[in-house]
């Protein structure tokens, strides 16, 4: 594989001295960047001994080659570590002020990143909320662990282990084109089925593991169209997004789309039952019978099981009691491919952050996708459904 290691000016940065190493020996080709702060720590002549390949380490040096945009398209990956409290700030907000921050955002490969500093300084609102909005871009973090600080005392900040920093840059490798040439569909969130101008029934679901679904497939090379019922939660850029409300919108939307897809994931939590009469005005209370009568939402999963022609169809069972056993009676009554089963019993699934999920195929194909998040998960997901196809095929 082909890496780009950039080195960030912090404590940790000798460590990245002995990542280069593992990955030099084991065959990868690394392009070492390091900030004007990495090299007041490390020397760049230990990283281009180790990589045997110039270390770049300024923006203004080779202006014939462009360095910045020439790195960004070489790589596979780009790994930043250490990556200083600074480089994360710069990267959430774009700033380009070296060659490091340019390369990244230049870059239209997977980005990892392994912060390390001061506990104070990881702990900081600021560096929280760009890490997030780092994850929320599709960058692997990959978190720093607690232990003995340069400060001579013990908290979070300390860089990862190498092993958990190789394993990240090799699952963002991989999974970087597996999806190149598919057309999927999700769906995801809730949907709400008027009773009148003012209220609706919907239910708890915030579309987040759909949402994550349509972010990683787009990471990974596919061509996606999400149709996302109401939520406030921000699909990701590069997917197609059809936003409805109702039950009858998502159906229309999700028919067409899915009629050419590769992949069909339905994680919308569609209401099953929609008031039969939503009144024009505003409903007044009454004395007596207030009962309101509902009819049953097209099902949008089996209708597109009774149409598929080709498509991998992948069904969601959010449910609270016999989740497994509902779910695999589920995946052979819709004539599903396959189905995500999750417990939302208790503190789990709706609007968490952590989820768990069991994938069900065939007659007897299980795997436990584990508890992890939602975008964690949506990468297993993906992994899982490849993985089930080819072997079908
Ligand atoms: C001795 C020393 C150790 C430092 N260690 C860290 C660190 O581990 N993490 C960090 O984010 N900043 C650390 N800093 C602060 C950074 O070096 C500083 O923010 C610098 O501007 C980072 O530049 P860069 O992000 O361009 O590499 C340290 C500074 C000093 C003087």
């Amino acid at each position: 594989m082909r890496i780009v290691l950039g080195v960030a000016g912090g404590i940790a940065a000798y460590k990245a001295a002995a990542l280069c190493s593992t990955l030099v020996q084991r065959g990868d080709e690394v392009d070492v960047v390091m900030t004007d702060g990495a090299e007041r720590f490390v020397g760049a002549l230990t990283f281009a001994a180790l990589t045997r390949r110039p270390v770049l380490t300024s923006l203004w040096d080779a202006p014939d080659t462009i360095p910045h945009i020439a790195l960004a398209r070489s790589a596979g990956v780009i790994a930043i570590v250490p990556a200083t409290a600074n480089v994360v700030a710069k990267l959430a907000l774009g700033i380009a002020d070296d060659l490091l921050t340019n390369v990244a955002l230049a870059a239209r490969v997977p980005l990892v990143v392994a912060p390390a500093m001061n506990s104070a300084m990881y702990e900081h609102p600021a560096t929280r909320g760009h890490l997030e909005t780092l994850r929320a871009r599709g960058v692997t973090i990959v978190e720093p662990g607690v232990g003995f600080l340069a400060e001579r005392e013990t908290g979070i900040g300390r860089l990862a282990d190498a092993d958990a920093i190789v394993a990240a840059i090799d699952a963002a490798g991989a999974r970087a084109n597996d999806l190149a040439g598919e057309r999927v569909v999700v769906t995801a969130g809730p949907t709400r089925e008027a009773i009148d101008p003012a209220r609706y029934l919907s239910n708890a679901s915030t579309g987040t593991m759909g949402i994550e679904l349509a972010r990683e497939a787009v990471a990974r090379g596919a061509d996606v169209d999400l149709v996302l019922g109401p939520t406030t939660v921000e699909p990701p850029a590069g997917a197609r997004v059809t936003r409805v409300v109702s039950a009858d919108d998502m159906y229309a939307a999700t028919m067409t789309r899915a009629a050419h897809a590769t992949f069909a994931l339905a994680a919308a939590a569609v209401a099953d039952w929609r008031p039969a009469e939503p009144s024009a005005e505003k409903r007044k209370k009454h004395d007596g019978d207030e009962s309101l009568a509902l009819v049953r939402t097209p099902d949008i999963l089996a209708a597109l099981g009774a149409r598929k022609n080709g498509t991998f169809l992948v069904g969601f069972a959010a449910e609270t009691q016999d989740a497994e056993a509902y779910g695999r009676e589920k995946l052979q009554r819709k004539h599903l491919d396959a189905i995500a089963v999750n417990d939302v019993s208790g503190e789990r699934g709706f609007g968490t952050g952590d989820n768990s999920l069991v994938v069900l195929w065939g007659a007897d194909g299980r795997r436990d996708l584990g508890t992890a998040s939602k975008r964690e998960l949506a990468a297993r997901l993906w992994d899982a459904l490849l993985d089930v196809r080819a072997k079908r095929v």
